[in-house]
């Protein structure tokens, strides 16, 4: 177990730059990374909190900033996949398979790790997460620091993750050095992150490389990572046991057959609206099958709309199942670790 140290509740109050993306933006904020600093950058998945791979007291003040348990290993971010010798032992021949195939990109590999991985970086594990992200700003930056940048995704934990320079300072202004100011993040949802070291591969998050794509890469299938029964003992992903993602209000996830769904989603909202409670319907699947266009627009705007809603001060957000093949995998997971309640209708 690593500790942050005695001082890991004190603040000191700083402001935030908020610097534009761009040359001279990204050159200061290589220069704040290199001192040791704290800088949130956009990937093509989520904003990352930014902080280099090989400096114990920037991590130890990410992990800080994000209010995050020491417990839960980071995920190391690569400008280009010759780096890997650098923090892993070993890249069995199914890691160049899916690097081939789909970096850079939203898939982070679980690999050995080299021993030159700092011990906070992975949380005391053996093994280290790494990702080359497919954003030219995170991608510059990471070449202007000249060595690897780990980067969680740059909210308070617990919140959901960053899309927007503004969700950032939501979460973290005056907790953190700058942050690059640039579009919104394409995919929306964190990467799929799939563990190699074990002798067959497995999923434990699910994301924008689908299980489907995973498993025609590699030619098998995909299994899903088994949680232990036994209590105390550790889940694969460390991450896997916090409530993640979550908007303040209570949000209820409606599942069951479509036409009970809908009309116990329409009974829900009448009872809060009696009750003079503020509840909204979030993103409603229209009848038909929906089209993978649609849930990549889900999946973009999911997290942006659980803090609009926060912000209006609603109180209980109702969300519908959605079917779970391709991209439906990683927005279920991210709605099914979000709700406060799952009812059956
Ligand atoms: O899209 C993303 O992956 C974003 C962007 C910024 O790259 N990053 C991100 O990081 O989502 P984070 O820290 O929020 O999520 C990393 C996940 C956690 O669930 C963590 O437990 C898991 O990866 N993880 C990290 N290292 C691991 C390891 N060695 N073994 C198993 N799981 C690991
Ligand atoms: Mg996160």
């Amino acid at each position: 177990m690593i500790t942050l140290g005695d001082d890991s509740k004190t603040w000191r109050t700083r402001a935030t730059l908020v610097l534009k993306d761009g040359y001279p933006g990204l050159r200061r904020a290589a220069n704040i990374l290199k001192k040791g600093g704290l800088v949130a950058f956009p990937t093509e998945t989520v904003y990352g909190l930014g902080a280099v791979w090989d400096n114990p007291s920037a991590i130890k003040a990410l992990y800080r900033a994000k209010g995050r348990p020491a417990d839960n290993p980071l995920i190391v971010h690569l400008a280009h996949p010759l780096e890997l010798p650098l923090v892993t032992r070993d890249v069995p021949s199914s890691a160049i398979t899916l690097i081939e195939r789909f970096w850079p990109g939203p898939l982070t590999l679980v690999l050995p790790r080299s021993p030159a991985v700092p011990a906070l970086v992975c949380a005391g594990l053996p093994t280290v997460a790494i990702r080359m992200p497919a954003h030219q700003t995170a991608l510059h930056l990471i070449r202007a620091v000249g060595r690897p940048v780990v980067a969680p995704s740059a909210n308070l934990s617990g919140r959901p993750s960053p899309t927007r320079a503004w969700h950032v300072l939501e979460d973290l202004s005056g907790k953190i050095d700058a942050v690059i100011h640039s579009a919104a993040c394409p995919v929306g949802l964190e990467s799929t992150v799939l563990d190699l070291t074990g002798s067959s591969p497995v999923l434990l998050r699910p994301g924008a490389v689908t299980r489907e794509e995973l498993s025609s890469a590699l030619g098998i299938e995909i299994k899903n990572a088994k949680l232990s029964k036994i209590p105390g003992h550790p889940p694969p992903a460390p991450g896997m046991k916090y409530r993640h993602y979550s908007p303040r209000a209570a949000l209820l996830l409606v599942t069951g057959l479509p036409g009970r769904r809908l009309r116990l989603m329409t009974a829900l909202a009448r009872y809060y609206q009696r009750r003079g409670v503020s509840v909204a319907l979030l993103k409603c699947p229209p009848q038909n099958v929906p089209q993978s266009g649609w849930y990549r627009n889900y999946a973009a705007d999911l997290y942006g709309s659980m803090r609009r809603l926060d912000r209006a001060g609603t109180e209980v957000i109702i969300v519908e199942e959605i079917g779970s093949e391709g991209l439906g995998e990683a927005i279920m997971n991210r709605l099914g670790k979000a709700a406060t309640r799952v009812i059956m209708a």
